[in-house]
């Protein structure tokens, strides 16, 4: 089995409030983009996983693990090809863990209804039910509550991988406030509409904690506006900055300007991860 395990961003984020079981109620705008990792998977005498990036936790902590055994699937055999930085707020590991509940699901005929599947998905973390559907999405609750929107044209973004990097626990205890729900209906008009002309709906909370601290970070967001971005944010919790542009022209010039960082080009889409055989 073969498997595209995309990323995703938030185009908004909005933290609500906390809860008394420690998260926090979020509302949030998810969006899966074009950046992937892979996954293959083998009939094996134990579950193993290798990664091309040896600065992964390849061990029982890996999501990837934990999903695979999360479903009580036959041991298996996983190559993970890393190309989604980790820690950067674009949910590669929980990307990679539906990944894992949907193919072995689908290797081993297992038929696990849809709600089962989203209950394993959100006990291994926040993000990932959403990563089950992908595509554009309203999320509410810790990120599981989700509503699927028209997916927004195809928007060609550049992502900005700064070195530093933040813990997502951090950056919800460093939040000094919350912020009242807006309401689907925002999003959904920002979406059918001119989705970049909308700064005001399409703000993240996590941006003044996180560029108080790494005010670099706020640097990186005011570059893309004026290298011809025309809406730059950070993603989740960061420390990714994206930026989205009117044409794939516009960036591409851009990107050229960011040689002093890692910087990839993407696009957000219906982007939903894919199983084949083989
Ligand atoms: O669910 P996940 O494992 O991704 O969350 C990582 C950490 O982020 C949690 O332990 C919690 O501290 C924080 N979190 C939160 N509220 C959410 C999502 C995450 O407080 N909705």
């Amino acid at each position: 089995m073969h498997v595209r395990s995309y990323a995703k961003i938030n185009w908004a984020l909005r933290v609500t409030g906390k809860r008394a079981d420690g998260f926090h109620d979020l509302e949030t705008l998810f969006q899966t983009v074009s950046l992937s990792d892979e996954l293959t998977f083998a009939p094996a005498e134990r579950l193993t996983l290798s990664c091309s990036e040896a600065t992964i936790p390849a061990g029982e902590s890996n999501l990837v693990i934990r999903a695979a055994r999360a479903l009580g699937a036959p041991p298996v055999a996983i190559h993970l090809i890393k190309r989604i930085p980790a820690g950067g707020g674009l949910g590669g590991g929980s990307s990679n863990a539906a990944a894992t509940l949907l193919a072995l699901d689908r290797m081993f005929a297992l038929r696990t209804s849809p709600e089962r599947l989203r209950q394993i998905a959100l006990a291994l973390g926040s993000d990932v039910p959403f990563f089950l559907e992908g595509g554009t999405a309203y999320a509410t609750g810790r990120g599981e509550t989700l509503v699927p929107l028209t997916p927004s044209p195809r928007i060609a973004l550049l992502l900005l991988f700064p070195r530093e990097r933040v813990s997502t626990p951090d950056a919800f205890r460093s939040l000094r406030r919350f912020s009242e729900p807006i309401g689907i209906d925002r999003y959904r008009a920002v979406v059918a509409g001119d989705f970049l002309a909308n700064p005001d709906v399409l703000a993240n909370d996590f941006e003044e904690p996180v560029f108080a601290r790494l005010p670099q970070l706020r640097l990186l967001k005011e570059r893309l506006s004026s290298e011809g971005a025309a809406w730059a944010g950070m993603s989740g919790s960061g420390s990714t900055i994206v930026g989205a542009f009117r044409s794939e022209a516009e960036r591409d010039q851009a990107a050229a300007r960011f040689r002093d960082l890692r910087a990839e080009p993407a696009t957000s889409g219906p982007f939903a991860i894919a199983v084949s055989e083989g």
